[in-house]
């Protein structure tokens, strides 16, 4: 797995290597990664994607390709690493599979869905992932490289960025509420939003990663909140921030191809959010 000691790669290595059937290697080179999201029985790699062929040195059954950069907003100011780590990562890993001769799941993002398609080249964050869906697709039609396609609509749950710059909008929600500050909302706030619990991802991720050939595999709630009405569910004071680039309105959910392999949400953002009140957004 690339990006395995962050959010959503350190919850999908924890669910994998309880599979005593595999083996699971992490490389991540620490950008968003943290040590403190390190599981057992997992074998961590420290460096670039872009450096894969040198790095990994044995040949895996499947990669899952989750180590890009993956932030909307914030990618206008880091288009080096934006560029770095989704186009000279990616196409590293993409000749790595193909001479290996192995499965890539790829990680793509629900903005390639977002305001009717145009939230493709929204920002430097979306266009790299849209694109890299299709150069993955071109991989598995030159190449015949095996290859599934999954989108995560606003993944949510423990192990969220909480603070600084790359903090994800329920945590920071959760952290301002336990510091009693007001909740920051993007205007105008009547961008909505698919939020999916972490464990509902995961499965859909080893469905998908297990069974799951070609693109569109969708993976995200099908319940779309704007971001006031999340702030509501929280009950706290709301401070609004002037618009930023990049923010789409809405995104269309695609899921009937990871419903059919039997994938169903288990979760409700407004239950995960009553949790975390119950327990003093601890
Ligand atoms: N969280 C979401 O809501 C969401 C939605 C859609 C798509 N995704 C995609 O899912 C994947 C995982 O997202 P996340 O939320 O866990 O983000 P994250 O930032 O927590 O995880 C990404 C991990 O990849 C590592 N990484 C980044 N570039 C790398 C590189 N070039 N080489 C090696 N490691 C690298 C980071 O250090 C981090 O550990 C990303 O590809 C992201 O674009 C996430």
């Amino acid at each position: 797995m690339t990006g395995g000691a962050g959010f959503v790669g350190s919850h999908l290595c924890e669910r994998l290597s309880k599979n005593q059937n595999y083996e699971v290697y992490s490389l991540d080179n620490y950008f968003t990664g943290s040590e403190s999201n390190h599981v057992p029985n997992v074998t961590y790699i420290k460096g670039d994607t872009k450096d894969i062929a040198t790095l990994i040195t044995f040949s895996p059954n499947m990669v899952y390709h989750l180590g890009e950069y993956s932030r909307v907003e914030q990618s206008f100011d880091d288009m080096e690493k934006v560029w770095d780590y989704n186009k000279d990562g990616t196409f590293a890993v993409l000749e790595f599979v193909r001479k290996v001769g192995c499965k890539i799941l790829y990680a793509g993002s629900s903005t390639k869905f977002g305001d009717g398609g145009l939230g493709r080249s929204a920002s430097p964050y979306a266009w790299t992932k849209a694109t890299n869906t299709e150069l993955v697709m071109n991989y598995g039609a030159w190449y015949n490289v095996p290859y599934a396609i999954t989108y995560f609509y606003n993944v949510y749950g423990p192990r969220e960025i909480a603070s600084g710059k790359y903090a994800t909008l329920i945590a920071l929600f959760k952290e301002k509420m336990k510091n009693k500050e007001s909740l920051t909302i993007v205007s105008p706030g009547t961008q909505k939003r698919n939020f999916t619990h972490i464990d509902d991802i995961i499965d859909g991720l080893v469905l998908v990663g297990e069974n799951g050939y070609g693109d569109e595999f969708g993976i995200g709630s099908p319940d779309a909140y704007t971001i006031l009405e999340i702030a509501q569910m929280f009950d706290g004071k709301i401070k609004m921030l002037p618009e930023r680039k990049g923010n789409r309105m809405v995104a269309d959910v695609v899921t009937c191809k990871t419903e059919a392999l039997g994938w169903k949400p288990t979760r409700t953002i407004q239950e995960y959010i009553e949790e975390q009140r119950k327990n003093n957004w601890k």
